[in-house]
């Protein structure tokens, strides 16, 4: 392998889109500080109160729509345009500023904000600006509408895709993620032990030392665009 034809596999979490406006979950003033994961991100909760729910998920929503991607994504871009060597983002996030971005190689593994889900058959379209527990799904016609994002006791989707490209990528980058959540904060070390180099970008050190051959620390508009050059440039 050489860095101009590496296959790469990138993990990006909330770090990424922070500095889009939009919160982290665990940092000083994340989500996860005003709102108790329980009720807004489980599907007992959900069970309990649907409506304070969509009110969680429509105001993320809303604040998604509101916000542009950045320097980092628009360098993850880049790199997926001129990288001779495949380039995939397996992202935490449930935003699409990737896309928006311009990043096609995109897998949602926690969701996506901007699609519906059926609680009662499964099916999925996409989602309206607003949404409320009374919508009837287009395809059974039940009002069972719900974000079609992971929720905590759920599977993340795309599992074995992911463990395939896991195994066979030569360079894993994490990207703005503290590595709290699994089954993504066991990518890196699935990697390694598959034989792939391993590089972490974020803000400060994650909770998965010992995963990581290489460490930068900053804000993902910098350091991310300064990673991306090296690697479509190297000396
Ligand atoms: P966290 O809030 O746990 O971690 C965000 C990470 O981004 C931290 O390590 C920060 O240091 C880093 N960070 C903050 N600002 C940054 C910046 N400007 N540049 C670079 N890094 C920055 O968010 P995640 O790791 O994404 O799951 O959280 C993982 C999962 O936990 C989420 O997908 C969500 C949440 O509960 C579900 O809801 C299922």
């Amino acid at each position: 392998m050489t860095t101009e034809t590496a296959n790469i596999v990138i993990l990006t979490g909330a770090g990424i889109s922070a500095e889009s406006g939009l919160g982290t979950f665990r940092d000083k003033d994340g989500l996860w500080t005003k709102y108790n994961l329980e009720d807004v991100a489980t599907p007992e909760g959900f069970a309990r109160n649907p409506e304070l729910v969509q009110n969680f998920y429509n105001a993320r929503r809303e604040n998604c729509l509101n916000a542009e991607p950045n320097a980092a994504h628009f360098a993850l871009a880049r790199l997926e345009a001129d990288h001779r060597g495949d380039v995939l983002i397996v992202t935490q996030n449930v935003d699409d500023l990737h896309e928006r971005a311009g990043s096609k190689s995109v897998w949602h593994m926690h969701g996506q904000l901007n699609r519906a889900l059926c609680a009662n058959c499964s099916n999925r379209w996409d989602a309206p600006k607003v949404m409320d527990v009374s919508h009837p799904c287009p395809s059974c016609g039940v009002p069972a509408a719900r974000p079609d994002v992971v929720w905590f006791g759920e599977m993340p989707y795309l599992m074995e895709d992911i463990e395939t490209r896991l195994a066979t990528a030569d360079l894993f980058v994490s990207i703005g993620t503290s590595g709290s959540v699994y089954p993504a904060a066991g990518f890196a070390l699935e990697a390694k032990t598959a034989g792939a180099e391993c590089l972490e970008l974020n803000l400060e050190p994650s909770d998965t030392p010992g995963s990581f051959d290489d460490s930068r620390f900053g804000p993902a508009t910098k350091i991310v665009p300064q990673w991306v050059t090296e690697i479509l440039a190297p000396k």
